[in-house]
């Protein structure tokens, strides 16, 4: 468990060392949160392998603990998930207000127990993150919904919600988990248009279809699903971290290091290997995963971010990182968050060259970044700060490690088998 009193750690990261060798991906975490509240859709137990012991997966654990769901790890990666019991309708403010995943619970309980009364959800402060998506979707199911006093609250209006064809405003993986989830058990079939691609969101439905779901159409904008009454206990491994993986690649790269990163999905990043590719970093992949080596040379590349398969907004502050040492310009149009600077201040204060016009960030590569002490501002920002301490010259010591550890499972043991100099103390 993440204890309160870790709040007061710092990363002490001695930057200069080439990080070598291999490192293994964890479970990707965002599939995992969508996966622990699929899970409880069914009034049976679940087995999710494969997941990340990082602080999200902690809260969404004691969430769900309070709607009366019994989740437990079982040694390496395995959490059990036993919903039999789930019989509370209201989500806790005190813990969904620290992120935004918890409001997987609304889908979850609407499908499940046809109400729903949740706090509006908090998370990464990097864009206004509404949820009207969500509601509209859940009105569209059948649900009257209304806000007050900082909760959602939705109730079905017949004794299921209703199938409806829905089209999703604007890509949201959010929005297509938590419909999909609360579809799942609704009478009739839904058709969800515009429906978000993500490797997270094929995750969700493949975890549900084992549960007894009738999905198709996932990883496509048109996702159909047939409501069935009632869905089973299931076991199943969640899918690799992407974005952690991403960020080791990244961290090789930036060090001119050679980073071997065992046992991800290559295809799920593509979009990335193709930008490190362009930025002068050899990407080799076979069978035991993906490799990036420095080839001494780093040149300024420009990035969109974009829905998937799109360059991912998650991997946007780490590759800035990136950037800040790279040999020119280059600029990060942030298309998905409109706050996703936050990283900026903090990589300035190591001497980034770095300034934010409008959506953009435009980046002028220097020499040598100069160790600082620092702030991980969101889990994303958390990265970027971490891999600029791995170049700069001398001591970085980062703050506010929470973030990090919202996100990452074992990064100082990850960081410290390939080379870095990194302490937490
Ligand atoms: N949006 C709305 N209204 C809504 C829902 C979304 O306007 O009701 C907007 C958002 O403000 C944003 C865009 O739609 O501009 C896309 O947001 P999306 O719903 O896709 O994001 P999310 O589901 O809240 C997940 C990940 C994020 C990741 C984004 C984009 C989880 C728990 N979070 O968020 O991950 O950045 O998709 O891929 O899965 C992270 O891991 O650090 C993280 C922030």
């Amino acid at each position: 468990m993440w204890k309160k009193d870790e709040a007061m750690d710092k990363l002490i990261i001695e930057g200069g060392n080439r990080l070598q060798g291999k490192v293994a991906v964890s479970g990707g975490k965002n599939s995992t949160l969508a996966a622990m509240a699929a899970a409880c859709l069914a009034p049976d137990v679940t087995v999710l392998e494969n997941v990340p012991r990082c602080k999200d997966v902690f809260t969404l654990s004691e969430i769900l603990q309070a709607l009366g769901v019994r989740v437990e790890f079982e040694g390496q990666g395995r959490l059990v998930i036993d919903a039999r019991e789930l019989s509370t309708h209201v989500a806790p403010y005190e813990l969904c207000r620290h992120m935004r995943a918890s409001f997987y619970t609304a889908g979850l309980l609407l499908g499940r127990l046809g109400r729903a009364e949740v706090p509006l959800p908090g998370g990464c402060s990097i864009g206004s993150r509404p949820v009207d998506f969500h509601i509209r979707g859940f009105q569209a199911l059948g649900a009257k919904v209304v806000t007050e006093h900082g909760y959602v609250k939705a109730r079905v209006q017949k004794r299921r919600l209703q199938g409806t064809v829905f089209y999703v405003p604007r890509s949201s993986v959010g929005t297509t988990i938590n419909l999909m989830m609360a579809a799942s058990t609704a009478s009739g079939t839904t058709v969800l248009q515009n429906a978000a691609r993500e490797p997270e969101v094929v995750d969700t439905a493949v975890l549900l279809t084992a549960m007894g779901a009738k999905i198709r159409g996932a990883g496509t904008p048109t996702i159909v699903i047939e409501g069935v009454r009632k869905l089973h206990g299931a076991h199943y491994a969640v899918i690799p971290d992407r974005l952690e993986a991403g960020t080791y690649l990244i961290a090789g790269a930036i060090t001119q290091g050679d980073v071997l990163v065992e046992g991800l999905i290559p295809e799920h990043i593509t979009a990335l290997l193709t930008k490190l590719e362009e930025a002068g970093i050899e990407i080799t992949v076979d069978g035991e995963g993906v490799r990036a080596r420095g080839r001494g040379e780093l040149r300024a590349v420009d990035i969109d971010t974009a829905p998937y398969p799109g360059f991912p907004t998650d991997l946007h502050p780490p590759f800035a990182a990136l950037m800040t040492v790279a040999k020119g310009t280059s600029t990060i149009r942030e298309t998905i968050f409109e706050s996703r600077f936050g990283y900026v201040d903090e990589l300035r204060r190591m001497g980034a060259n770095i300034r934010v016009e409008k959506d953009t960030a435009i980046i002028t590569g220097v020499e040598y970044l100069t160790g600082a002490p620092v702030e991980a501002v969101d889990i994303r920002a958390g990265a970027a700060v971490v891999l600029a301490g791995l170049v700069a010259r001398g001591k970085t010591e980062i703050t506010n490690l929470e973030n990090l550890d919202r996100g990452y499972e074992n990064l100082v043991d990850k960081l410290k088998a390939l080379g870095a100099k990194v302490e937490r103390v």
